[in-house]
């Protein structure tokens, strides 16, 4: 015992001595330092059949593109994440700290080097691509009915469709995911519980305008007459202005519905004790806005819907507050598109709350900050829980601002540079509570300038819609109801 130590000593005096010569030997390696970096940050994207175009599980996997990796970490361009670390802290965030940065590049620069003893264990992931935290299968799975042809090229628009919800009582949830089925054909996709617009059932029709012809889109009622329809028609045209806000409010929150799938996000899992409810007392379809993407080769894409139930005894419920461009002051908002009478009469509840005010502005050409502020308030002492910010290419920035009853401000969350490719719930490590009749406000900068490069058409006039070529302003804060917990399950 005593001899071992002494050597030890020994050996360490003489490193220390040497150390100018051998600082090579003491560069980090992929064994001792960086594996289990690159495991833990980047292989939730970076392994097969997943988002990220190469695998960073192994040595042999990280070798080839140490290079990139350096430039990568070092831009913090990987791994994405957007909220300015001087503001909030969030527990999904998924950036790294200083020190690994540092540590990355010091590997790669000296020569990315694999080092003594076993490599780390890349963890393992579900072979069903589900990824709660806990690695059950979900209770609940809805199976999207068609598999979706994606053309090896080309644009497919955003479209629309309908499915029916396989249950009519309230399903309590602890978690959510959208699976996509086809991860490098899929940009995203959202799902949103809704009802047949009016005049309206489920039935085959174009996808989209022009589109090819599918099961589950809404199609006129074969059983109306003309003047039933217009008569159908009339409440959604003054839907902008005439909606309570109660309604408003409820459509915002279950517009969310099993969520979206968004690259690199897995399931939404609810706090402790915390559950959402999925209404199906209220709704009668699941809606699925699909975004698909050409890979340069045909592609199948099937995706499904996963949920946990929410098991506890008494669970909080997790509400969902849509922040209202209406309530901007000034006319600075993105504004839909003058509707046509056949778009008139299939405005659903989905699109309740975006908007629908025909005096609204759309977007000028050729501006580089139009401002939206969308403003929600508490009634009820809160536990804000997390954010979530959504525009299109045109989005430049956001900043979340919180006002206490007393006039003090906080900023919550601000995104400098926001990217339309990667949409993450901002999910607060703290959450924080604010007593009733604080106020949250959401701002939003767009860019339908020049200098904005992915700016498709500067020169036009921006209005709202789910095309990517158009924008939107959807941002919305999950909370809790300070205190409230609910005897049900
Ligand atoms: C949330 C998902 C996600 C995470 C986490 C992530 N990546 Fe990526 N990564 C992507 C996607 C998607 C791409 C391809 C598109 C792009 O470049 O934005 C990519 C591209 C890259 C590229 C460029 C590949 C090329 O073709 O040039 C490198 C290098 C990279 N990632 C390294 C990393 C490293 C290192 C980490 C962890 C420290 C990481 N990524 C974490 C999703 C992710």
């Amino acid at each position: 015992m005593r001899v071992h130590s002494a050597a030890a000593v020994i050996v360490a005096g003489v490193a220390w001595a040497s150390a100018p010569a051998t600082a090579h030997a003491a560069s980090p390696t992929y064994n001792q330092d960086v594996g289990s970096i690159l495991l833990e940050n980047c292989a939730s994207c970076h392994r097969p059949n997943q988002v990220a175009p190469m695998p960073l599980l192994s040595y042999q996997d990280a070798r080839p593109w140490a290079r990139a990796i350096k430039a990568k970490v070092a831009s913090r361009e990987m791994p994405p994440w957007f909220a300015d670390p001087s503001y909030g802290t969030f527990s999904n965030d998924i950036s790294l700290t200083d020190d690994e940065i540092a540590m990355i590049v010091e590997w790669v620069d000296a020569g990315a080097p694999e080092g003594d003893g076993v490599s780390p264990e890349a963890p393992r992931f579900s072979d069903a691509g589900w990824s709660h935290p806990s690695g059950a299968e979900p209770d609940y799975v809805i199976e999207f009915p068609i598999a979706w042809e994606v053309p090896a090229d080309g644009e497919t628009p955003n479209f629309n469709l309908y499915t029916p919800l396989p249950f009519d009582d309230v399903l309590r949830v602890s978690a959510t995911q959208v699976r996509p089925g086809n991860y490098a054909a899929t940009h995203h996709i959202t799902t949103g519980l809704v009802n047949m617009p009016p005049g309206k059932v489920l039935g085959t029709g174009p996808a989209w305008a022009g589109g090819p012809l599918v099961d589950y889109v809404p199609v006129t009622d074969p059983a109306l007459d003309a003047d039933a329809l217009t008569a159908s028609a009339a409440p959604a045209r003054s839907a902008g202005t005439a909606l309570d806000p109660e309604a408003l409010e409820e459509a915002a929150a279950q517009r969310a519905g099993f969520g979206p799938y968004i690259p690199g996000v897995g399931a939404d899992v609810a706090g402790p004790g915390q559950a959402r409810e999925i209404r199906g007392d209220l709704f009668d379809y699941v809606i699925w806005n699909l975004h698909y993407q050409a890979t340069g080769k045909p592609e199948i894409a099937r995706p499904s819907i996963g949920a946990w139930l929410a098991t506890e005894e008494r669970t909080q419920r997790v509400r969902s507050l849509g922040l209202r461009e209406a309530t901007s002051e000034g006319r600075q908002l993105v504004a839909p598109a003058p509707m046509t009478a056949e778009e008139r009469a299939i405005a659903g509840p989905s699109q309740v709350g975006q908007g629908l005010n025909p005096t609204l502005d759309p977007i000028p050409p050729h501006e580089g900050n139009w401002t939206v502020t969308g403003i929600g308030a508490f009634q009820n002492d809160a536990v804000i829980q997390s954010l979530f910010v959504h525009a299109h290419v045109r989005g430049k920035d956001f900043t979340w601002l919180l006002t206490y009853p007393d006039g003090r401000e906080e900023v919550l969350l601000r995104v400098p540079n926001y990217d339309f490719d990667w949409q993450f719930e901002y999910e607060l490590a703290e959450p924080l509570r604010v007593p009733a009749g604080s106020t949250v406000k959401s701002i939003a900068r767009y860019d339908n300038s020049r200098n904005n490069r992915r700016n498709p058409a500067p020169q036009k006039e921006v209005y709202w819609s789910e095309q990517s070529w158009d924008d939107m302003y959807l941002t919305n804060v999950r909370y809790t109801i300070a205190d409230e917990t609910s005897s049900e399950n």
